[in-house]
């Protein structure tokens, strides 16, 4: 509780109704105006839904399961987050990125309607992560909690009733899910579950594997699992996000690689907030094709 008293408020800003990272909003020319490449791989998906899980399996497809090669440099400069501006020396995601050699890995979390045009004007493969809204939510919550760059969380009530009514940075789950999910019509968008990779993920890893037109052996595509596990990720210095100063990242609040389960909200949720969820979930969901898992 300490820790949290002293941090300093975070600026938040708005695009077309969105709430974002005040830093995101101050640069948003360079970001909306972002030149994305044919050859160029985007991941995408709401905050917390196991994006950073799919940057590892996506470069260790590319690097064709080479886990020396994956650990050349941290994931979020390998894949860098194009609207993100990080705290100094780090630079900025699209900086990074205009540096980088093709073919280039990028990751967003922006609702579909803020996506830079140039990724469907040189029509980019995105793999888009979705997890269920009640276990995004209470990641979401305890990544609040430990990240200096979002703002501090007030209670878990507070926090739940700013995520069901979208008032949390990159805006409502509902939303993102929804638009990104509508755009598989026109767009190459492979849609991975993060339900389905806990599941079976040499199941999921083979799906992305294929849509980046790659094939591997099966002795490789069990290398590429075992080191994306929860435990692997969990150790490596590259992926656990220990790179990052405390007094960005405290880990000793929430480590970043938390939990990595499903149905952690029913640790979280009251059974009124539980009701309260899923009215609202059936209200805004109704209609739009999708089916979450909240537990296995
Ligand atoms: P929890 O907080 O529920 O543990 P993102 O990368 O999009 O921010 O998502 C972070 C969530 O993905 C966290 O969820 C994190 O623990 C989980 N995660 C990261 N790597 C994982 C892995 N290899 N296997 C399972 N979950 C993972």
């Amino acid at each position: 509780m300490a820790q949290e008293a002293q941090r300093i408020p975070v600026a938040m800003g708005h695009i077309e109704g969105v709430p974002l990272l005040g830093s995101t909003c101050d640069a948003w020319d360079s970001i909306y105006n972002f030149q994305a490449r044919g050859d160029d791989i985007l991941i995408t998906g709401f905050p917390k839904s196991g994006t950073t899980w799919m940057q590892e399996i996506v470069d260790l497809i590319l690097q064709e399961g080479d886990a020396q090669k994956g650990r050349r440099a941290p994931t979020y400069i390998k894949v860098p987050c194009i609207e993100l501006i990080p705290p100094k020396p780090r630079p900025i995601g699209v900086e990074l990125a205009q540096t980088m050699k093709s073919p280039r890995v990028l990751k967003t979390h922006l609702p579909i309607n803020l996506l830079p045009p140039s990724f469907w004007e040189k029509n980019v493969k995105a793999v888009y992560v979705a997890r269920n809204a009640k276990d995004c939510m209470v990641s979401y919550y305890y990544f609040h909690k430990m990240n200096k760059m979002l703002p501090p969380p007030r209670n878990l009530e507070n926090f739940f009733s700013a995520f069901l009514s979208g008032d949390v940075p990159w805006g409502s789950w509902f939303d993102h899910v929804i638009g990104w999910w509508k755009a598989m019509d026109k767009h190459q968008i492979l849609f991975i579950f993060y339900e389905d990779m806990i599941e079976d993920p040499m199941r999921e890893i083979r799906k992305v594997m294929k849509f980046l037109g790659k094939d591997l052996s099966d002795e490789v595509l069990e290398n590429i699992k075992y080191h994306t596990s929860f435990q692997a990720m969990k150790e490596n210095p590259m992926t656990n996000f220990s790179t990052v100063p405390n007094a960005v990242l405290e880990q000793t609040i929430s480590p970043f690689i938390r939990k990595g389960t499903v149905g952690d909200w029913r640790n979280h949720f009251t059974v009124a907030q539980n009701i309260i969820f899923d009215e609202e979930y059936k209200k805004k969901m109704e209609g739009s094709g999708l089916n979450f898992r909240t537990e296995l």
